[in-house]
């Protein structure tokens, strides 16, 4: 079985990164990561990618004069990985519009909060001020707008009484760990078309439950 090559795009500490680490581990997953790029040298992803033996590559965004000379850069590297695929994972660079139509649904991202809601930064905080029942993660392609595009997989979880931005933030995570694996594995299978700005799964649009929370024995 050829597995699709991933490259992830970190800036952070990298635990999704990890979920998708554990995940590719599974010899029957349908996806291996092939490089790992952050554009901040030092940060704790690096460190799990070279702790699992993948490339792990630094493209300093502070070392480009503009941001279209760091996305040639970025895009060199990624090609240089023989990538096929990019999820963005903690990656704190706006991508231009040219980028992200060069890498057009072959780019994955992972946000903090049941999309459209609370796009951008503060998430959490956000979500609690609004008083919302419930918050979540969502995996969707990328567009220019900032975390916009096309839904692959949400999970929700209840926001609790007394919750902070940390708890909520604990509570989503977790769920992020669970669906980027999900939504890396149902792109890797072909089983993911973009139709009319919407994701289709199975040439349809999915079955709710499939998507919201999803067991978790679907998730490898
Ligand atoms: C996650 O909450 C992700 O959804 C958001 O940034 C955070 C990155 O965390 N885009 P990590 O680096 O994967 O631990």
């Amino acid at each position: 079985m050829a597995r699709l090559k991933t490259a992830v795009l970190i800036s952070g500490r990298g635990s999704n990164l990890q979920a998708l680490i554990d995940a590719c581990a599974e010899a029957s997953f349908p996806a291996e990561i092939v490089a790992v790029i952050s554009n901040r040298p030092g940060v704790g992803g690096l460190g799990r990618a070279a702790a699992a033996g993948i490339p792990a590559i630094v493209v300093d965004h502070r070392a480009y004069a503009s941001r279209a000379d760091f996305e040639t850069a970025l895009d060199t590297a990624l090609h240089e990985s023989g990538a096929q695929i990019i999820c963005s994972a903690g990656f704190m660079r706006i991508l231009t519009a040219d980028f992200v139509e060069r890498w057009r649904d072959r780019c994955l991202n992972i946000h903090p909060s049941l999309l459209p809601a609370f796009p951008g930064l503060d998430t959490h905080a956000r979500a609690l001020a609004a008083g919302v029942r419930f918050a979540g993660c969502t995996v969707h392609f990328v567009r220019a707008e900032v975390d916009a595009g096309p839904i692959i997989v949400q999970a929700a979880v209840p926001v609790l009484p007394g919750d902070d931005e940390a708890a909520l933030a604990a509570r989503v995570l977790a769920e992020e760990h669970r669906i980027y694996p999900l939504a890396l594995k149902m792109v890797a299978e072909g089983r993911v078309r973009v139709a009319d700005g919407q994701v289709l799964i199975d040439g349809a649009a999915a079955p709710i439950g499939a998507l919201i929370n999803p067991a978790p024995e679907n998730t490898t």
